[in-house]
């Protein structure tokens, strides 16, 4: 499970960057999305991605019911706030909420581009998916835009706080973890966390207000 969500973690700051380009230019982010799209490299990763996400969810089942069995009934007087934190707590339903997400998001997105019907445009002589149209549609259309992107800023929250306690974890379980290592990994656990939800909040974000 620490190998999958370690390989989740990599597969998010790819897809945060690429992503960024929509801030650019409609042009950027098409050159960008038809890259990702046309990669060799790209290509071999993708059916890893679905394998790692898949891995990560039947696992996180797995534990959480030996857990939920092991303990059927609750502790009477351990507060539990002093040894562990919320997000830690609640990883389960953390990630339940991004997976309704992922489950929205490929079907908004990634079934669009590789099944539906796309608009294209010719960029230095080479014809792409508009994918800038269909992300930028979706933040804007109307009401359902103010949906699409309310569902999915609460969503990059519950992933920002699922992600503050998964760098660091995912480290100990390998067992690259120490007492000085534990309060470095916390650290850049953070700040990953907090540059990941807020790099996917602005974009929606930027689309409502400019
Ligand atoms: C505002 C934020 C986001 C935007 C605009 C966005 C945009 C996109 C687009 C356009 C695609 C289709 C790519 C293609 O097939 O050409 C895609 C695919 C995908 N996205 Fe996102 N995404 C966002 C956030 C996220 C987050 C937070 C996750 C994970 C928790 C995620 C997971 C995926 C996955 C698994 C795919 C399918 C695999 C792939 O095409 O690489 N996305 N996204």
């Amino acid at each position: 499970m620490s190998v999958s969500g370690l390989f989740l973690i990599v597969f998010l700051a790819v897809h945060l960057v690429a992503n960024i380009f929509l801030l650019v230019s409609p042009d950027a982010f098409n050159i960008s999305a038809h890259f990702m799209g046309t990669n060799p490299i790209i290509q071999i990763m993708q059916p890893l991605l679905g394998a790692g996400f898949l891995l990560h969810i039947i696992y996180s089942f797995i534990i959480q019911l030996q857990n939920w069995k092991s303990r059927p009934v609750k502790y009477n007087k351990v507060d539990q706030k002093e040894s562990s934190t919320w997000a830690s707590r609640n990883m389960i339903w953390l990630g339940l909420v991004v997976f309704g997400f992922l489950t929205i998001h490929v079907i908004n997105f990634f079934w669009v581009v590789k099944f539906g019907h796309m608009e294209h445009v010719i960029i230095d002589g080479v014809k792409m998916e508009d994918s800038y149209t269909l992300v930028v549609s979706l933040f804007t259309d109307g009401v359902l835009g103010y949906v699409y992107s309310s569902i999915y800023i609460i969503s990059f929250i519950a992933l920002g706080l699922h992600l503050h306690h998964a760098l660091w974890s995912a480290f100990q379980t390998i067992g690259f973890s120490n007492d000085a290592w534990r309060k470095r990994l916390t650290v850049v656990g953070d700040i990953y966390a907090i540059v990941i939800a807020a790099g996917f909040t602005i974009i929606p974000l930027y689309f409502l207000l400019f």
